[in-house]
């Protein structure tokens, strides 16, 4: 754990070497949600390879790099490229840019991520705001010896999605004019997609989104007092809900299709939050 810290603090220092002021939304991007990053001004972009212990993500279309800039009045530090478990990293290592956020003074987060719809109200496109998860079938990513610096062993989850944030978020979609659903993303550990069986087990438990991210990262945020506001693109429908296989191009290409809506809602969000500072 003192390794991991001092790797922390080591990223830390060159971050802050060369963005100077503080950051007060972090932004996390998932999957074909990137162009967000291209309306940021004044941008100032650090490749994940740059920085010292920093991990580099793996997946295609995750082109690692923290981008810090303005948008909509309020400075953010956004992730493009996040670190999946299915990636085989360590715990603590998957969450290393949620953690670096922290140190930065960042105490809001918005945390994105495309997801399957279990839902059948959804469609292809829906964006849902996440109320709440389940994430009881893989480990937390507190798993080890605790973080003090960060905070408790036992870190409290009943509001893991922050409630002012949240209704800022569904007003937010409702002045904006953009349709939004709201429910609960589980976690799948990936990389393989869901079975039909798989995804029948999670909507009896409640599960109205399915994924393979976001659930690490908010535990680790929450851990860390940070609030989050998480949203879910959903680019498909969950295996076995209609005949279609599921592919990871098709991920891709919803995304494109309702990127402009996303980059909207994002940016209204951004406007609208009031930042714990
Ligand atoms: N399952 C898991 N993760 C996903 C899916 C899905 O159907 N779609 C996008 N990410």
């Amino acid at each position: 754990m003192i390794e991991y810290l001092r790797k922390l603090k080591q990223a830390e220092k060159y971050i802050r070497e060369i963005i100077t002021e503080k950051p007060e939304v972090g932004v996390v991007l998932g999957s074909g949600l990137g162009s967000l990053a291209d309306d940021i001004k004044d941008a100032i972009e650090i490749k994940y390879e740059d920085i010292p212990n920093f991990p580099v993500s793996t997946v295609e279309n995750h082109d690692g790099k923290l981008i810090f800039g303005t948008l909509e009045n309020k400075k953010v530090l956004v992730m493009k490229g996040r670190f999946h478990y299915y990636e085989g990293y360590d715990l603590n290592m998957s969450v290393f840019g949620i953690r670096i956020m922290k140190m930065l003074g960042i105490n809001d987060v918005i945390i994105t991520n495309a997801a399957g719809g279990i839902n059948l109200k959804f469609k292809e496109g829906t964006l849902m705001l996440i109320r709440d998860h389940i994430g009881l079938l893989a480990p937390s990513t507190l798993r080890g010896e605790n973080l003090d610096e960060f905070g408790t062993r036992f870190p409290d989850m009943t509001y893991a999605y922050n409630r002012e944030h949240l209704s800022t978020a569904i007003t937010t979609a409702r002045k904006l004019g953009i349709h939004i659903e709201q429910g609960v993303y589980a976690f799948y550990r990936g990389p393989n997609f869901e079975t039909p069986a798989e995804i029948k087990a999670l909507r009896i438990l409640g599960a109205d989104a399915v994924g393979m991210s976001t659930v690490p990262e908010v535990i680790a945020a929450n851990h860390a007092g940070m609030n989050v506001i998480g949203i879910s693109c959903i680019t498909n429908m969950a295996a076995g809900i209609t005949e279609k296989r599921l592919r990871h191009d098709d991920v891709i290409e919803t995304t494109n299709r309702v990127k402009s809506d996303f980059v909207r809602y994002i940016k209204g969000i951004i406007g609208e939050l009031t930042c714990t500072v």
